[in-house]
């Protein structure tokens, strides 16, 4: 083993103050150090850091490396194992027996069936916004309720119950202050989905819960499905539209490209998922002793993965910390994860960006911040899934 590997103290770091979409600089200085460290968890307990592309790309695909809940060996008590249904936190076969169901419901051709019904959503929030004038917060007016309304419409949660889970999703995703705080909010929304199931049992309508009814799934394993793909799916999508508005137009010359070339969109999202990397850090935990990177992983040791790092990992992309919305090398991303648990709604994600994004930058041709770049408020690194709590801005009214 090397002696000469480099540590970081303590997990997670945060973010240097005025380079809001850069990854911590702690990160960033351990992956100049190598593509692996020694950590410390947050619970205390020692562990790996990987920060480079490749190495991350081969735990993703290693089947030595778990995603189990219990055998995360990150703080100095016994984690249960996931609730069934929750398969991001589960191995094969049980990944596999929930994934697989949901597999073509998620396709490339399922969700560009999709777009019209994005369109429409998009344009009413747009429209909304225009009516209500200037200055709004583009996560409440925008960010948040388009995946919000796709999600609900596409799972058939009913959107007006949202004040039922949105609040709880965004607080055990990264807004809980306490512990307490987040198992109460991860329990009103399996309380609030247990009910849902059960309705849909009852009386089924024309949407992917009630399909799933009819397969051999149990009503606590739909309750984690739907759990897994409702808070998955609308708080990783609203905080790349709104950092990713944030990031364009503090880019300008990038905006500008974008809004001149419609051609270009697809590509400017593939790289916004790239700089950013909102889903930023995921856990793996070794099966047996693994050699990686010319460590020792020791078996039962749990590493952590920082997709944002690997992301702007400078032996896989050129200038890795300049948004170039025309870069050709965008595509190989992690954003998405890679390996059994690659993201299973990033067509869906997809659509909902190329649609959102084009249409707000051609509604609003002076959209701007309405207040100082510094002054916008940005999420901890503590929480799951990065992003901006809120984004002011503002556009000229006889424009828009
Ligand atoms: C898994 C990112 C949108 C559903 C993942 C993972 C990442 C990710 C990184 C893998 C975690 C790991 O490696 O352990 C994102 C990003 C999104 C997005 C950045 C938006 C830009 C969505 C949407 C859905 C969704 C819209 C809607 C259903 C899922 C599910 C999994 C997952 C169900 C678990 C897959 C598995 O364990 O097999 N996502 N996601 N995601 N995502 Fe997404």
């Amino acid at each position: 083993m090397s002696e000469s590997v480099h540590t970081v103290t303590t997990l997670p770091t945060e973010r240097r103050s005025g380079l809001p979409f850069d990854p911590p600089a702690e990160l960033l200085d351990a992956r100049r150090h190598g593509p692996i460290s020694r950590c410390t968890h947050p619970g205390g307990k020692p562990g790996w850091l990987i920060t480079g592309y490749d190495l991350v790309r081969s735990v993703l695909a290693d089947s030595r490396f778990s995603s189990r809940k219990e055998l995360m060996n990150v703080v100095d008590f016994e984690l249960p194992p996931a609730p069934p249904g929750e398969f991001l936190l589960m191995d094969e076969p049980q990944h596999g027996r929930y994934r697989k169901p949901l597999v073509g419901k998620f396709t490339v051709r399922r969700m560009r069936l999709l777009t019209e019904r994005i369109e429409q959503i998009t344009v009413d929030c747009l429209d909304a916004m225009e009516k209500a004038g200037p200055p709004t917060d583009l996560v409440t007016a925008f960010a948040k309720p388009i995946p919000t309304i796709v999600i609900c419409e596409l799972l058939g949660v009913p959107y007006q119950d949202r004040g039922s889970f949105q609040e709880q999703i965004d607080t055990f995703m990264g807004g809980a202050t306490s512990d307490e705080e987040l198992i109460a909010a991860y329990t009103a929304t399996q309380e609030y989905l247990a009910e849902l199931v059960a309705a849909k049992r009852a009386n089924p309508t024309d949407d992917v819960l009630s399909e799933l009814t009819d397969s051999d799934l149990t009503d606590e394993e739909l309750r984690g499905i739907s759990l897994i793909l409702l808070a998955a799916g609308f708080d990783t999508t609203a905080n790349m539209l709104s950092l990713g508005t944030f990031a364009l137009l503090q880019n300008p010359a990038q905006l500008a490209a974008l809004r001149a070339d419609p051609s270009l969109t697809d590509r400017a999202v593939e790289e916004l998922l790239r700089y950013l990397s909102v889903a930023k850090t995921f856990m793996r935990t070794a099966l047996e002793d693994v050699e990686l990177g010319g460590q020792t992983i020791k078996a039962g040791t749990t590493v952590v993965l920082s997709y944002n790092t690997a992301n702007r990992d400078p032996e896989r992309f050129a200038d890795p910390h300049v948004l170039d919305l025309r870069r050709q090398d965008a595509g190989g991303h992690l954003a998405f994860s890679h390996g059994i648990h690659q993201c299973l709604g990033q067509q869906l994600a997809r659509v909902e960006m190329r649609v959102a994004f084009r249409a707000l930058i051609d509604r609003f041709p002076t959209l701007r911040l309405a207040v100082p770049a510094e002054e916008v408020g940005l999420r901890p690194e503590t929480a799951d899934i990065y992003g901006v709590k809120s984004l002011p801005v503002t556009w000229d009214k006889e424009e828009s």
